[in-house]
């Protein structure tokens, strides 16, 4: 199995954003996740993966979704290397399309990327020879976090058809929102946003998105809620948290029972309430579960072998 050669029917090479994925496309991962779930707790994913080394480029700091992409690679029979970008050549001012081909002749078939500067991981597509997975790119997008939301939240609500999801905080500089707003829309949800002015600055002009003047507006009778943490790196200003917080006052405005979701990192006590972010109706935690099913779905459409 060579990359590049596309699994039935799939007819993209690279994972760069969620823009470009069709209905089917998104079912699609998700049914195969759900898969590699269970495949993966049987131990019985075999070694899908074993021709392809995967390469981890991450310029940006990230917990969860370096983590998973290496343990989504490795439950699939990958060889992995993490770049660990501190300790290589880009401290000596190598740029990013120089050290992905340095990469790419060393034997790295796939990389996943995650870059500071929105428009990267298209840069690494169309200068190099590899398989690209954007793994957060500036603002710009959060491709399989907003794949790990989907299946999260439409494990909790059964479907996302006609649902409303509210997204509240720091909109504006969010991929991850982006990302979501695509890909919960394009599965049928109706989207609101709210958060200050400058955080949702520009959202009015986007299809299917409705832009709420309050986080109250926002939340009322909302299906499911996620909130955001505020970007300081990508130049948020921070704004009068309480104002914006997710609190258990506020939550009874949204439909009964709506479950809470946030990316991670989380900063308890400002964007949300410790009680909120670890309570019962908190899916930060099955968030992240997801985020390894969906990321060896992810792996093995654009290898080829699912
Ligand atoms: C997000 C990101 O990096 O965009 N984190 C993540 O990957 N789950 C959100 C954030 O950093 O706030």
């Amino acid at each position: 199995m060579t990359v590049g050669a596309v699994a039935a029917g799939w007819v993209h090479r690279h994972l760069l954003d969620v823009e470009g994925l069709t209905r089917e496309e998104l079912e699609r991962i998700l049914h195969l996740a759900v898969d590699m779930r269970e495949a993966r707790a049987a131990r019985a994913h075999g070694s899908l993966l074993e021709n392809e080394i995967v390469g981890l480029a991450f310029y940006e700091a990230s917990t969860r979704t370096r983590v998973s992409f290496e343990l989504a690679a490795k439950a699939l029979g990958a060889t992995v290397v993490d770049l660990g970008i501190a300790g290589s050549s880009v401290s000596k001012g190598e740029s990013l399309v120089d050290t992905l081909r340095t990469l790419e002749r060393t034997g790295v078939t796939m990389v996943v990327l995650r870059h500071a500067s929105s428009g990267a991981a298209h840069l690494a597509a169309r200068t190099t020879g590899l398989c690209i997975i954007n793994a957060g790119d500036g603002t710009h997008a959060h491709p399989t976090q907003a794949l790990a939301d989907a299946l999260t939240l439409r494990e909790a609500l059964g479907s996302l058809s006609g649902r409303t999801v509210a997204i509240v905080g720091d909109v504006a500089h969010s991929r991850v929102a982006r990302s979501n707003i695509h890909a919960l829309g394009t599965l049928g949800a109706h989207i609101r946003v709210a958060g200050p002015r400058a955080w949702v600055a520009g959202f009015e002009a986007w299809p299917g998105v409705e832009v709420a003047r309050t986080i109250e507006d926002a939340l009322r009778k909302a299906n499911a809620v996620m909130t955001l943490r505020v970007q300081l790196e990508r130049g948020a200003r921070p704004a009068d948290h309480l104002a914006w917080r997710l609190d258990e006052e506020r939550m009874q405005l949204a439909a009964p029972g709506a479950p809470i979701l946030h990316p991670g990192p989380t900063n308890e006590g400002v964007e949300i309430t410790a009680d909120l972010a670890n309570g019962a109706r908190s899916l930060i935690g099955r968030q992240v579960e997801n985020g390894v099913p969906v990321r060896m779905a992810v792996l093995a459409l654009l290898a080829g072998v699912a």
